[in-house]
């Protein structure tokens, strides 16, 4: 094949989308000269980590609203060697859909943003129980969707309404109905591409997209999913303990008790800190959040009977529709409706206007020993004024019944629960990063080991990032099998065959082998 030109310039890239690549309206690519450009790129930056005069920036933001757009982007893409990223809801940890890691090579090569924003439809089959989904469209906006057409149907994704479809997807994707019903991916049924649909794909890729990561297989354009049933009433809660409500002895009860609880059940744990007392001091408290798919009745029953300990009464306890319970768990007001689940633009305060900075584990086998929580818990202390946090997402359930081979996303049986350590600021400098780590480091002793497990749409760069295209495998390695065991492999067969030229990529896309190995 002819070499690329050896200097190739966004011009060459623009001149090809807009007459050579095949039609892309020039109203639609955003230049930095635009007025426009950089509410364009602000409208899904979620980490103001990533919002600085530092962070590196698109040369271009493109917005197709045609899938032959979306086709005539990756073309120039190629034809150019013009990167580009795509970004669907822009909830990256890394802010890798519309900006580069501040670690990587300086200064670094000119991109473009396809932001699939515009491709949000959501149809639901209500016969056939499955909905087609395209990647732009919000969680909530799915849950809503779904919802209106039948209050009996739902779809097992995450907590956070503002969360993108297509990175959401692409990395597994998990919330409240995790036990009962799996990951998102594992209820994915087809997906197109801009070219390829799952029969034209091949049965390989259609594994590998499921959960193998984002920006690295292909654009995926719409999804087709799985719609599971709910009740049409459900319960919720969400209590506080302090260690003086023996907050300590419950959470370490909830560790060996949350993941054997049945499947209808997730109560999930944040240990956290508050200084929301008379006299302003910062006190350690722990919160237990569920949905229950039944009533309360039922729930107290099995919660005396398993969970004694917690001491929940009917009081905490609240039926709604599981439509409703989405919005409970959301972070929205108490008195929010479930409209507020289509508002693309709101999000808790936390997420617009601090940073962020989140790792993850796994715990396997045993719980971590009280004395250890004890410590992890006493570090959030340090974080004070800010915001951290330790939050412990219980597994067992059907997440123990899936094979760990099904689909790239490897985390099933013998997982105790998943944890997400924290921190949230707003002041300038990266010292809490460095806190963050520490915490981590305190936790690396009791959670799964060799590898230390983590889950890519947590996606967390220390744990390892692509280098120089030579070493591409072994160093992906490293943070591939974190993400995802022994498929690492299959995720780097597949890859070498569907894209050879690496176009889609990231810090942290899996590699092609070199040709010829
Ligand atoms: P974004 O657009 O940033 O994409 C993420 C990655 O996927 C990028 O690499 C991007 O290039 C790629 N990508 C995006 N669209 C693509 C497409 N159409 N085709 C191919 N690649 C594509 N997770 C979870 O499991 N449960 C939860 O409850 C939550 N909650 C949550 C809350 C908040 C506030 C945040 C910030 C994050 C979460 N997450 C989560 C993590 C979330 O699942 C993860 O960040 C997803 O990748 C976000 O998908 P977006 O489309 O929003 O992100």
């Amino acid at each position: 094949p002819a070499s690329p030109p050896a200097v190739q310039t966004c011009q060459d890239f623009i001149h090809c989308l807009i007459s050579g690549g095949g039609g892309f309206p020039s109203n639609l690519i955003y230049a930095p000269s635009n007025p426009n450009y950089s509410t364009i790129l602000e409208s899904t930056i979620r980490d103001a980590r990533f919002n600085s005069t530092s962070t590196p920036k698109p040369s271009l933001i493109l917005t197709p609203i045609s899938t032959s757009q979306i086709q005539a982007a990756v073309l120039c893409s190629r034809r150019h060697d013009f990167h580009i990223r795509i970004r669907s809801g822009g909830h990256d940890y890394e802010g890798l859909s519309y900006s580069y890691s501040s670690h990587q090579q300086t200064p670094f090569p000119p991109f473009a943003v396809l932001d699939l924003a515009s491709f949000r439809n959501v149809t639901v089959n209500r016969a056939e129980k499955t909905a087609w989904v395209q990647s732009g469209a919000v969680l909530g906006e799915l849950y809503y969707r779904i919802a209106k057409r039948s209050p009996h149907l739902a779809f097992p994704a995450g907590v956070t309404n503002t969360v993108g479809v297509g990175g959401h997807f692409s990395g597994g994707g998990f919330g409240f109905l995790v036990r009962k019903f799996g990951l998102a991916a594992d209820n994915v049924i087809d997906c197109r591409g801009r070219i390829l649909d799952r029969a034209s794909m091949g049965q390989d890729f259609f594994w590998a997209i499921r959960g193998g990561g984002g920006n690295t297989f292909g654009i995926a354009v719409a999804w087709k999913i799985r719609l599971v049933t709910v009740p049409s009433t459900v319960t919720v809660f969400s209590v506080v303990r302090t260690i003086e409500q023996n907050g300590l002895d419950i959470a370490n009860k909830w560790q060996s008790v949350s993941s054997k609880l049945p499947k209808e059940l997730s109560l999930d744990l944040l240990l956290t800190t508050t200084n929301r007392t008379k006299n302003r001091a910062t006190i350690k408290i722990a919160i237990f959040s569920a949905l229950f798919l039944g009533k309360t009745d039922k729930l107290l029953n099995l919660m005396q009977s398993k969970f004694p300990e917690l001491g929940l009464t009917g009081e905490d306890c609240k039926e709604m529709t599981w439509l409703e319970s989405v919005v409970f768990h959301g972070g929205f007001p108490s008195n929010a409706t479930v409209e507020a689940l289509l508002d693309r633009s709101k999000n808790s305060p936390l997420v617009w206007t601090l940073k962020y900075k989140c790792k993850s584990d796994f715990v396997r086998g045993d719980p971590i020993p009280e004395s250890a929580l004890l410590k992890m818990w006493e570090k959030l202390m340090e974080i004070e004024p800010e915001f951290g946090g330790i939050l412990m997402f219980p597994w067992g359930g059907e997440m123990e019944e899936i094979s760990e081979f099904r689909i790239p996303f490897p985390h099933r049986g013998g997982n105790l629960y998943m944890i997400q350590h924290m921190a949230y600021w707003s002041d300038e400098g990266e010292r809490h990063v460095g806190w963050l780590r520490e915490l981590y480091d305190l936790a690396g002793d009791y959670v799964s080991r060799e590898p230390r497990s983590a889950y890519v749409n947590y996606r967390d760069l220390d744990i390892g990032m692509n280098g120089e295209e030579e070493e591409g495998y072994e160093r992906a390695r490293v943070w591939g099998e974190k993400y995802f065991g022994k498929n690492f492999e299959r995720l780097v067969r597949v890859k070498t065959a569907v894209d050879p030229e690496n176009l889609f990529r990231n810090e942290q896309s899996v590699p092609p082998l070199p040709r010829g190995i």
